[in-house]
């Protein structure tokens, strides 16, 4: 396999260059051993076109920044492999996220509001002693890991046809989050500040249950799971249980 020349056909378009028109370009790169799409890139933009525009940071499947739409299909540059795509490979920015130029997008401005809009922080009145490990049993430790685990990458948000058609639906990451605050023991926020962020149509509400979130999150984050809890919690909050 590794002995290949790959096609590719990205696309490029600068909207910030007067004049520039959305085009695919052609490049033709030798595939190495061991490739991500990741290095594919950069070998391109090393050798072939400085001016090519698209997104990294960590190179491990860490930071969330290089998501981009591959042969169709939404994955994560550092962590696919050459080798697992045909040798043609055409490859967009992600959808819904405005775009920077080229394969490069604007995921940030969503993931900022949405840490402001949940409020990302544990809410607790009780002061923080630092000479005290607060002890948490396993099962909820590993319930809040999981929904931790979330990469920023906006993945579930690109993909979401309910995010499509209907802009202010917040989608699964912010589901998700919420999920994680709920989950925790120590945040003692009531059911009606959650309710008040995420109980309507933009929020839990909104889904129509299409799945694509929980198909093409990276990090593999049961979404759907997670949204189906929070949506029981929000039912009895908009019910007025003082608990959830
Ligand atoms: Fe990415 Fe998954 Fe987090 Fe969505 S929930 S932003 S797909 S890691
Ligand atoms: Fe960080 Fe791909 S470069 S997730």
């Amino acid at each position: 396999m590794a002995d290949r020349t790959l096609s590719f056909s990205i696309f490029r378009y600068s909207p910030n260059i007067p004049g520039d028109k959305p085009k695919m370009q052609d490049y033709e790169l030798q595939e190495m051993p061991h490739m991500t799409l990741y290095m594919a890139l950069n070998k391109i933009r090393e050798e072939q076109d400085a001016t090519l525009q698209f997104d990294f940071v960590c190179r491990a499947g860490i930071c969330g920044s290089c998501g981009m739409m591959v042969n169709g299909k939404i994955k994560l540059a550092c962590k696919t492999m050459t080798k697992d795509l045909k040798k043609k490979i055409t490859l967009m920015p992600l959808p819904t996220f405005k775009l920077i130029g080229d394969l490069s997008v604007d995921t940030g401005t969503f993931f900022m509001e949405m840490n402001k809009k949940t409020e990302s922080w544990v809410h607790t009145s009780k002061k923080f002693n630092p000479d005290i490990e607060e002890r948490m049993d396993n099962d909820s430790a590993s319930k809040i890991y999981e929904a931790d685990r979330c990469i920023e990458c906006g993945c579930c948000i690109a993909v979401c046809e309910t995010v499509n058609i209907h802009p202010e639906f917040q989608g699964a990451a912010t589901i998700n989050r919420v999920a994680r605050f709920i989950l925790d023991q120590r945040d003692e926020r009531s059911p009606q500040q959650y309710f008040e962020v995420i109980g309507n149509e933009e929020g839990t509400f909104g889904c129509v249950g299409l799945m694509a979130c929980d198909d093409f999150c990276p990090q593999e984050i049961p979404l759907q799971l997670q949204l189906a809890f929070v949506r029981r919690k929000m039912l009895k909050a908009g019910l007025g249980f003082k608990n959830l």
